[in-house]
């Protein structure tokens, strides 16, 4: 039992997916996992425990930007083992080699926030995935025959950025924006745990557009499937 998570030792598997939003937690677990049962609806932050192919596997929300997202997924590796964490989510791509729909298998994340700072002061963190993951995704993307990129996004506090630090991070070749991975991958180094975001682009700052409800949907399908193939094909390696 934590703050946050209103669920007893043992109900959280050690592989867990992590999407913003609590009702794709439970889109996830009634389309993709097999005996899904809720643990928690505190604040309506929905979590769901299941299997897929006979691993146990873990769906939470985690609300939006790192701060929220900070809370969920301390209390998981703290509190509930959680040993292999990837973050689904939507981006913003800011590269012109980057289409709408596309997946980004995310190997690092940029930040403008001051968590960073707060953790390591003057010292600059590289916020990294775990390569383990990055790659066994980076293989089954391929297999799946999917448009994907392995690259790096830049996680951002403010959804409606005024100083468009978008620009800056495209400069240097990062593919898209979104607002959590790099507190997720902090919080993996510190717990030595394993963690991962793939994204779909959703939207392009760049060239300008958006994807569709219904866009969204099938293109999530393939974010999902990869990322639950992940998690089976790192379990079968034990
Ligand atoms: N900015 C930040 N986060 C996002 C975006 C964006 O444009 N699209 C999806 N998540």
């Amino acid at each position: 039992m934590s703050t946050h998570i209103n669920a007893p030792e043992g109900a959280i598997a050690p592989n867990i997916l992590l999407p913003g939003d609590p009702l794709r937690a439970k889109f996830i677990a009634e389309n993709f996992l097999e005996d899904a049962k809720c643990y928690n609806e505190v604040r309506g932050m929905l979590g769901f425990t299941g299997t897929y192919k006979g691993v146990p596997v873990s769906v939470q929300g985690t609300g939006m930007g790192q701060p929220s997202l900070s809370i969920y997924v301390t209390e998981l590796f703290r509190f509930y083992g959680v040993q292999n964490a990837i973050r689904v989510g939507t981006c913003g791509a800011v590269s012109a080699d980057t289409q709408l729909r596309d997946t980004i298998i995310v190997n690092a994340a940029c930040s403008d926030s001051c968590l960073l700072n707060q953790r390591f002061g003057s010292l600059h963190f590289a916020p990294t995935a775990s390569f383990p993951l990055v790659k066994t995704a980076d293989s089954i993307a391929e297999k799946m025959g999917i448009r994907y990129q392995v690259g790096s996004v830049a996680s951002s506090d403010f959804f409606y950025d005024k100083n468009e630090n978008w620009k800056k991070w495209a400069e240097y070749g990062v593919l898209g924006i979104e607002m959590e991975s790099a507190e997720l991958f902090t919080l993996a180094a510190e717990h030595k745990r394993n963690a991962m975001a793939i994204m779909t682009v959703s939207d392009h700052i760049l060239l300008g557009g958006q994807t569709t409800a219904e866009e969204r949907q099938t293109t999530f399908t393939n974010m999902m499937k990869l990322a639950l193939e992940t998690i089976v094909a790192v379990n079968a390696k034990k």
